[in-house]
């Protein structure tokens, strides 16, 4: 070892101990011919002195550290003067007086401060990574999700599961976003898919008699980035055999708790809250409600749908709805509200209509559209008192929630209402199916291996609309947490659900042919659930953007900076592969 201590190691316990250091020249301050130089590395600091009465030579070596030079030091543990102590520190109250120096590496200038106080540009943080994570926060953050990983394997293998790995050269998934591709060198034209997830392996592992399973397997998906996805992230996958949703969800709630317990050593309440996706929908306008704070949305189609106002009465009679959220207290100004018009536009609303309440009633430019009769219902049903606006969108149904649901979270921020707390809600009762109205069909909500309620059944194919999934979502603050189901397990269902989904049989046997046979020789009741552990490890540490706990993750652009990916190709790589670019590939290689 080069080293006989960490820098957070030495206390007053150590003093008058030789020890030798190993670490990076964080700062360095001279005081008096005397240099002072804050050693790092992963643990904390250490304050090293380089006294010329201790040693000459090494404090004129000392004179040429430069920040970022990794060295060696041997000295003497001694108590720091009066005053010159730092409780914040763990080593604070001693420092260790150098006689003996070794650099074991010089470091050019960074190109980055290695400190929180001066953050760089993103791009300049992804391509000098290594530089970025040196700052303790990110170690602390990569620390923590190592714990939060930590927890969940001994949590899961208490609880009898088997960690059991899943292939990452596979065919199709079916998650519904689009597959990076591999193409074979060994089978001319014929490509790999990446796991999207390992959906169809671990249920392949339940049939094959693993009755609890996990992994934290590597999921790629291609699909558009946000703070929260990433092309590529880790999952917490679990499968179980011979359970229903009740069991599944409370040992994800044990889960949960062992990991905020285990990194942050936060107790959590369990069991978590329960909400039927209707009733989010409903309230909330969206599955993933953000629960710290209220401004539930009230559906005042009804009260609409006799109103003089053109715009409700006419979105009603197409089948669209008219739904409001009350702004209580805001006494919005007449600049905000226009604010608040401009982003419901910008979500694609066609507008934005709103109504302020004052001890005279309702007052604004539409109010006059509105009889005594329907502004009593609507000052009824919205609670509605002086100080408070309403504010309504009238659209389809699906639109008119997205958009509503994206003004009351811009509200409660806006008006500071999100409380500092954790809330966590399932999210039960899923559709088993969304219509896609560009390709004019029926999606498959979760994926198509989901089973739907049995009572739902007979509908299917009749009236897929009406059929709820045995799907279930872990919701924290506005976040999808994680997301399952109890599969489907019996061979007709399977193919019904496919026939729902309008899949040309062909189409099913090329891409899940081999799933489909392996249901045929014994397939046990089974469920599961994966979560994200980037964005559990995100929220761990206190916010959303899942690249704050990637050690090296993509930019916005999908990116890596560090290592210039997604690069070219040579060509002999290309000719091995069977793959020739098309013309426009070709331009831009410079081929
Ligand atoms: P699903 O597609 O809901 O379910 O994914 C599960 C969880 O994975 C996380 N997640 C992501 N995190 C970061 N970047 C992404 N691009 C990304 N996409 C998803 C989310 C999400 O809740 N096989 C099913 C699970 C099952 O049915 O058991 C599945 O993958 O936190
Ligand atoms: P217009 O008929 O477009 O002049 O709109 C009249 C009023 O209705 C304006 O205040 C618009 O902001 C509002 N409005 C228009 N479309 C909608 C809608 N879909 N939902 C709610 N309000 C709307």
């Amino acid at each position: 070892m080069l080293r006989t201590h960490t820098c957070n190691d030495l206390t007053q316990k150590h003093l008058n101990k030789e020890v030798t250091l190993c670490g990076w020249v964080n700062s360095r301050r001279d005081h008096g011919g005397i240099i002072f130089i804050d050693l790092r590395d992963r643990y904390g600091l250490t304050q090293i002195v380089f006294d010329p009465e201790v040693d000459k030579k090494c404090h004129k070596d000392a004179d040429k550290l430069r920040r970022e030079d990794v060295i060696q030091v041997t000295g003497k543990v001694e108590e720091r003067k009066k005053g010159m102590k730092n409780p914040k520190l763990a080593t604070g109250d001693i420092e260790v007086f150098i006689s003996k120096l070794m650099v074991l590496n010089q470091a050019e200038s960074p190109p980055l401060e290695i400190d929180d106080y001066k953050l760089p540009n993103e791009a300049t943080r992804l391509k000098y990574r290594y530089l970025d994570l040196r700052r303790p926060t990110m170690q602390n953050r990569i620390i923590t999700r190592h714990k939060a990983a930590q927890a969940v394997r001994e949590f899961l293998n208490e609880n009898n599961f088997l960690e059991i790995e899943t292939p990452l050269l596979l065919k199709h998934t079916p998650e519904g976003a689009r597959d990076y591709i591999v193409p074979s060198r060994v089978h001319p034209g014929k490509v790999y898919s990446l796991p999207q997830s390992p959906q169809l392996y671990k249920q392949t592992l339940m049939i094959a008699g693993f009755d609890r399973y996990y992994q934290l397997p590597k999921c790629l998906r291609d699909e558009d980035l946000r703070e929260d996805r990433q092309p590529e992230f880790t999952q917490i996958d679990i499968e179980m055999s011979f359970i229903e949703e009740e069991d599944i969800m409370q040992l994800c709630e044990g889960l949960i708790k062992h990991i905020w317990k285990k990194s942050i050593n936060k107790n959590l309440t369990i069991p978590f809250l329960r909400m039927t996706y209707d009733e989010a929908i409903a309230k909330y306008g969206i599955d993933r409600p953000d629960m710290r704070f209220g401004l539930e949305l009230v559906d005042v189609t009804k009260s609409c749908e006799d109103s003089d106002f053109k715009v409700f009465r006419d979105t009603v009679k197409n089948g669209g709805i008219v739904k409001c959220v009350n702004a209580q207290q805001s006494n919005l100004s007449r600049n905000q509200i226009d604010e608040y018009i401009a982003f419901a536009q910008h979500h694609g609303a066609s507008g934005l209509a709103w109504m302020k309440v004052t001890e005279k009633g309702l007052e604004s430019n539409i109010v006059k559209f509105f009889s005594d009769k329907i502004q009593k219902q609507l000052i009824k049903a919205t609670a509605a008192k002086p100080g408070d606006i309403l504010m309504f969108i009238a659209d389809k149904p699906k639109k008119c929630n997205e958009i509503l649901s994206k003004i009351r979270l811009k509200l409660g921020q806006d008006l500071k209402l999100i409380k500092d707390e954790l809330k966590f809600v399932w999210v039960v009762d899923f559709p088993m199916f969304e219509w896609d109205d560009d390709a004019k069909k029926w999606n498959a909500m979760h994926h198509p291996f989901t089973s739907p309620k049995p009572e739902d059944v007979p509908y299917l194919i009749k009236n897929p609309e009406r059929v709820k999934a045995r799907a279930y979502d872990l919701v924290l603050n506005g976040t999808e947490l994680g997301g399952g189901s109890i599969r489907i397990n019996k061979s007709d269902v399977q193919n019904l659900v496919f026939q729902a989904l309008a899949y040309a049989p062909e189409a099913v046997n090329a891409k899940f042919g081999f799933f489909l046979e392996a249901l045929k020789y014994g397939t046990p009741p089974h469920g599961g659930l994966a979560f994200g552990l980037d964005r559990i490890c995100a929220l761990l540490c206190g916010f959303n953007d899942i690249r704050e706990v990637i050690a090296f993750p993509k930019s916005k652009a999908a990116e890596n900076p560090m290592d210039g990916s997604p690069s070219n190709w040579d060509e002999e790589y290309l000719k091995e592969l069977h793959l020739e670019l098309d013309a426009v590939a070709k331009k831009n290689v410079g081929l």
